[in-house]
């Protein structure tokens, strides 16, 4: 596996990748990988496909008072990690790199991006458009693939893939979850014991509240129980615990087409996020 850190040498290097004709599916992270980004590897090298992982802790998409800076970085470890599963770049820029001196341009998309993540973390979803956009134009793969768990964000990244006509397949994979049922997410990693106990709350509260929805009960009554669970093992603030449209995101008020429900609420200082499927039966 070769490690790339300016664009040049990158470019150079995928055009020597195309010449075999294989697809080239693109992973990108921000590194601290886990099993869930190594089940989007996995995706990526069905049907041949050469892997390239993009590593990059994108500055864009944390607010003032966010974890930019405790976010974990372990490049070398990640690095071993994806050499043993057959990746064939890792493209990890710099920061000037991937925002060179005079950088003065945004993606911003509308709708989908407002709600949820996007009200409780201001600008985030135009630093992750843009940063993704850019990742897309330096590797130009032809699939890339992200997972559930930021399910806002692929629902993001889908919609300005569309409307730009990229010529990329995005594939979403499901969320990888630890036996207990915790989603894997780096963040977790700034958990204590007791902390990573109660953060089962998260996933469990969500479940109770799509099976109890599922059952036909009231969606503000099971929204309001997930809520009440989640302050009660010490969560707070809770940003949202919303039943919204599974493809436009907009909140409802009824179970009566594919939704999703999803949760955010900080625990300590570690923000966790996660969602699932809920189905008019
Ligand atoms: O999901 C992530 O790790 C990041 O938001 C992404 C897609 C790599 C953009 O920085």
């Amino acid at each position: 596996m070769q490690t790339l850190r300016d664009l040049p040498a990158l470019r150079a290097a995928i055009d020597a990748l195309r010449r075999d004709g294989k697809p080239i599916a693109l992973v990108p992270t921000m590194g601290a990988l886990h099993d869930g980004h190594m089940a989007l590897v996995d995706e990526a090298k069905r049907h041949g496909r050469h892997v390239v992982v993009s590593i990059f802790v994108n500055p864009r998409q944390f607010g003032p008072n966010e974890d930019l800076d405790a976010y974990p970085r372990r490049e070398a470890k990640d690095a071993q990690l994806l050499q043993a599963a057959g990746v064939a770049l890792l493209w990890a820029p710099s920061v000037d790199v991937m925002y060179p001196a005079g950088f003065a341009t945004t993606i911003s998309v509308s709708g989908i991006s407002e709600g949820l993540d996007g009200a409780a973390r201001p600008g985030h979803f135009d630093g992750v458009a843009t940063v993704v956009t850019k990742l897309f134009n330096q590797v130009r793969p032809d699939v890339a693939i992200f997972g559930e768990k930021d399910y806002q964000q692929l629902a993001v990244i889908r919609r300005f893939v569309a409307d730009l006509d990229l010529p990329i397949d995005i594939i979403g994979m499901p969320t990888q979850r630890a036996e207990d049922g915790l989603a894997l997410s780096s963040r977790n990693a700034y958990l204590s014991a007791d902390e990573r106990k109660a953060a089962l709350a998260l996933p469990r509260a969500l479940g109770e509240a799509k099976r109890q929805m599922e059952r036909g009960e009231p969606v503000d009554a099971a929204l309001a129980q997930a809520v009440a669970t989640l302050a009660g093992h010490g969560f707070g603030p809770i940003d949202y615990v919303t039943l919204c449209d599974a493809a436009t995101l907009e909140p409802i008020p009824v179970l009566d087409r594919p939704a999703r429900l999803l949760g955010a609420a900080k625990l300590g200082t570690t923000r966790l996020i996660d969602n699932i499927a809920v189905d008019p039966a």
